[in-house]
């Protein structure tokens, strides 16, 4: 799907070929959607709405007919009854194999090469076209080494069949400013930053594009407001 918007971006970035994130607002912060193929990192602190937004794109992207696959590090199959809240069946979509849902445990650094060849065999097998990894920090934890961790994302990179765009979470840890292991940021093609702030006494969510390569992208604040059906974007109000 080709969806323009006018943020001012050049030519060739505008003609870039966009996947629907079918989040309320969300589309035209990133100038059409998230760009086919790339690397979207969704990073946060816990509890800022990092599962509740991948999933949303990864729901509706599946009921939309594309075939997903959502690898869960951290809620595991739980996350069928989370999204029950709102509203979303996922056991019917499982059903229909349009979603797959993996459950998969933090792997010491042997072990992550061997997940990342498990899923992209995965891929493969299921057709899938859109991946998520929550969380990628999860996920790259026991590789500490710098240069090891980005190696295992540059694995996962070339062995995914082509057409298949990643949306991964990253944790911001309580009390420290860095993305996840500092290796998913430079991974990313687009990263959204969500934080946590407090207004007349309620718990928000501010949410920023940090970066967007390739592509024009909104540079405003916006907030991530949860309703009882999904979260939507809207742009944050000055206080
Ligand atoms: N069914 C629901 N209805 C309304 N709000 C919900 C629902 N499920 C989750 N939330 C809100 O979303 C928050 C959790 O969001 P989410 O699990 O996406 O956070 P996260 O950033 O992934 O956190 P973590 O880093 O711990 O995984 C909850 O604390 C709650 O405020
Ligand atoms: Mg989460």
């Amino acid at each position: 799907m080709n969806i323009y918007y006018d943020y001012g971006g050049s030519v060739s970035t505008r003609f870039l070929e966009r996947i629907p994130t079918y989040v309320q607002g969300l589309d035209e912060v990133l100038n059409g959607g998230i760009i086919k193929e790339s690397i979207l990192l969704i990073a946060g602190g816990s509890g800022t709405g990092k599962t509740v937004l991948a999933s949303q794109i990864a729901y509706f992207n599946a009921l939309h007919g594309k075939n997903v696959i959502y690898v869960s590090f951290d809620e595991g199959l739980k996350l069928k009854d989370y999204l029950k809240g709102f509203g979303w069946n996922l056991d019917k979509l499982i059903e229909e194999r349009k979603f797959k849902l993996l459950d998969l445990v933090a792997p010491t650094e042997t072990l992550a090469k061997d997940i990342i060849t498990f899923i992209a065999h995965e891929i493969r097998e299921f057709n899938a076209k859109l991946l998520v990894l929550d969380s990628l920090t999860t996920l790259l934890l026991n590789t500490p080494e710098l240069a090891k961790a980005r190696s295992l994302v540059d694995v996962l990179r070339k062995i995914k069949p082509p057409g298949v765009t990643v949306i991964a979470t990253a944790n911001v840890f309580y009390g420290t400013r860095r993305i996840g292991t500092g290796v998913e940021e430079v991974i990313a093609d687009t990263i959204i930053l969500l934080k946590r702030f407090i207004h007349k006494g309620e718990l928000r969510t501010k949410m920023y594009v940090l970066k967007m390569r390739g592509s024009a992208h909104s540079r405003r604040a916006h907030e991530l407001v949860f309703t009882n059906i999904g979260v939507k974007v809207i742009p944050l109000m000055p206080a």
